[in-house]
């Protein structure tokens, strides 16, 4: 069968149904609406229906087959078109950078409400950059001087496109950061070190779907079973350089890590909190304040 027309109500139809072979009715709609509406550069709800006398040309109809086709093979519909939502904001993707998640708009959101009071104009350094998401919403939003760390260039390159697009300026640096002897390139004297570094286990890949192991960056997702808490051991001992005394560390974690995580920070903070998301799983650690003997 063929599609009947090239207006957009035949269109939707014809491809709804391929896609509701692989995926839930309400799912196959979302991400159909989603494709059409970007191709169409229309806004999300008028497809189909608003536009469904709308009629396309032959290069706009071979977009949607191909999109649908990626779609079939469950490939994520932020890389087939190129871009997500990050905090309301459109943010530039490929496959060299995870696609920024919810959970992470909740980080943003803390150092938002928590940090403006704390100090003005903060040094901020995200570590672990990715799209540049969490970097680039914090300079807009809290007026502040941000350096961000990535080891891939090519996630570098997008982050940069992304801080263009917004008009921020970021300093960016494309490094390893487990190595401690690049660490002398990086700003001192920050108020706040925040990052979403790599967590989850090599022994959780079993759990995950397969949209996100088959096609995103598997630097930006896991760590070694033996060593989970790599990541976090490197800020902790990079923050006790790097961060003014009463500076502040805002971290997202593996949720069966949380206290284990937070233990990490105890000895050398003054406070430490360990914050669920808005699924009610332990998502983040934060802390302030290093206790006077952390110092160095
Ligand atoms: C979980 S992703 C987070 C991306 C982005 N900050 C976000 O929240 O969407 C982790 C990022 O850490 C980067 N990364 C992995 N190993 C690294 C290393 N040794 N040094 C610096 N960055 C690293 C990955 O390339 C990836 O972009």
């Amino acid at each position: 069968m063929k599609v009947k027309s090239n207006r957009i109500g035949d269109i939707f139809s014809y491809y709804f149904d391929i896609l509701s072979k692989g995926y839930p009715a309400t799912e196959a709609k979302i991400l159909l609406k989603r494709l059409i509406s970007y191709y169409l550069n229309v806004e999300t709800y008028k497809v189909p229906d608003l536009v469904a006398d709308q009629r396309v040309g032959e290069s706009l109809l071979l977009d949607i087959h191909f999109g649908v086709k990626k779609l079939a093979e469950y490939q994520p519909i932020e890389y087939i078109i190129g871009e997500t939502q990050f905090y309301e904001h459109r943010f530039f993707v490929d496959k060299s950078v995870l696609i920024p998640r919810p959970e992470t708009e909740e980080m943003v959101d803390f150092l938002w409400k928590n940090s403006s009071a704390f100090v003005s104009k903060p040094q901020i350094l995200d570590v672990g950059t990715g799209s540049g998401c969490i970097a680039i919403m914090l300079s807009l939003l809290l007026d502040a001087s941000v350096s961000a760390v990535d080891i891939s260039s090519a996630a570098i390159n997008i982050a940069r496109k992304n801080s263009n697009y917004h008009s921020v300026d970021i300093q960016f640096f494309n490094l390893d950061f487990l190595n401690t002897s690049s660490w002398q390139l990086l700003p001192s004297d920050l108020d706040i070190i925040v990052s979403n570094p790599p967590y989850v286990l090599d022994s959780e890949k079993t759990f995950m779907k397969s949209n996100v192991l088959d096609f995103e960056p598997s630097l930006a997702l896991f760590v070694p079973d033996e060593n989970p808490l790599l990541f976090y051991k490197a800020i902790l001992d990079f923050s006790l350089s790097h961060l003014k005394p009463n500076g502040q560390v805002l971290l997202e974690i593996n949720e069966n890590l949380g206290e284990k995580t937070a233990n990490l920070f105890r000895p050398y903070y003054k406070k430490i909190a360990l914050i669920q998301d808005i699924n009610e799983k332990n998502r983040f650690v934060f802390a302030s304040g290093l206790l006077p003997q952390s110092f160095s």
